[in-house]
């Protein structure tokens, strides 16, 4: 196998959830380019069926899993549709989650103190209870196949923290936490267990923040490659840790934030103290 074979993923039936729009339905393109046979899951059919259509001209069709994540015991009948459509499962890319949000789904950025308790809850329910049961089911079928891997879609908010998303960096902090102690207790029976942390990525999520002018702005002063990642940029080092090029990885979280969370990095857009601290005036060296 040559270094680029092992990046392959032929035949492998793997579950992708998120996958009607976004970072999911990228993912679910790079996977279905390296030759996986995919699920993908969410909760709006129209969605889920234009992303298989359009995966569907790369290979082979995908099946849908639809169903709310957050819905007690939908979880688990999701991973088992998945399942039972491709016939096992050698991978699960966890990747659905939200932001809280109002009723009437504008994101609320707001201290904890202020957050309403529903949102803490349905936050907590999709990004946390869901992962949990996902992946209890997703270790049935993989250990079932004699071993596979788990992806969970955390983000840099999850190691780093994000004032006024306090419960979204909390549920995804849990996630790369999970990840972590479930991979060392599943290495033995061939399961490879990763976190993918991404920052701030241009997808429907986000919106909120990359319409806007001035935040914008302010957002990308903070990350020192100065732009927004495109959600294929997270799908190919989802594709990686999928990979058997990942054979040797397990229990890691893999930060994809344009160095945002390197000690100071948040200060990359923002003028710097003179010398020393800083760098020379024009023209000094
Ligand atoms: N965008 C970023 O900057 C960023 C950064 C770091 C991490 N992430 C993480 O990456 C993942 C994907 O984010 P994204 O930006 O691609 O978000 P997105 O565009 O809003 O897509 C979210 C996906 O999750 C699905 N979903 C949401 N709630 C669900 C539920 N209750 N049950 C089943 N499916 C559900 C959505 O489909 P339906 O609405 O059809 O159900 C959609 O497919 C999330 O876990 C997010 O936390 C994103």
């Amino acid at each position: 196998m040559t270094t680029l074979d092992s990046f392959r993923l032929d035949g492998a039936r793997i579950l992708v959830t998120g996958a009607s729009r976004g970072i999911g339905r990228a993912v679910a393109f790079a996977l279905a380019e390296a030759g996986a046979r995919l699920a993908l899951g969410a909760r709006t059919a129209e969605a889920l069926k234009e992303s298989a259509d359009r995966i569907g001209g790369l290979g082979p069709a995908p099946v849908l899993a639809p169903g709310d994540l957050a819905e007690p015991g939908r979880a688990a009948e999701v991973v088992d549709t998945a399942a039972a459509l491709l016939g096992g499962l050698d991978g699960v890319v966890h990747n659905a989650g939200i932001l809280p949000t109002a009723p009437d789904g504008t994101p609320l950025l707001l201290p904890l103190q202020l957050l309403p308790e529903a949102a803490w809850q349905e936050v907590v329910a999709v990004n946390l209870n869901a992962t949990a049961a996902v992946c209890r089911q997703a270790h049935r079928h993989l250990s079932a196949a004699g071993g596979g891997s788990l992806l969970l879609m955390s983000s840099v908010a999850g190691v780093i923290g994000a004032p006024l998303l306090e419960a979204y960096a909390a549920t995804k902090a849990a996630q790369i936490s999970l990840a972590r102690s479930m991979a060392t207790g599943w290495a033995r029976q061939g399961i490879r267990v990763n976190a993918l942390c991404p920052g701030w990525t241009r997808t429907d999520l986000t919106s909120f923040a990359h319409a806007e002018g001035p935040l914008n702005d302010w957002l990308l002063a903070h990350v020192p490659l100065g732009r927004w990642a495109e959600p294929a940029e997270v799908a190919a080092a989802a594709l990686f840790l999928l990979s058997p090029a990942a054979g040797y990885l397990t229990g890691h979280a893999l930060l994809l934030d344009g160095g945002l969370s390197v000690a100071d990095g948040g200060l990359a857009g923002i003028p710097k103290p003179p010398p020393p601290f800083g760098e020379p005036p024009v023209g000094e060296d």
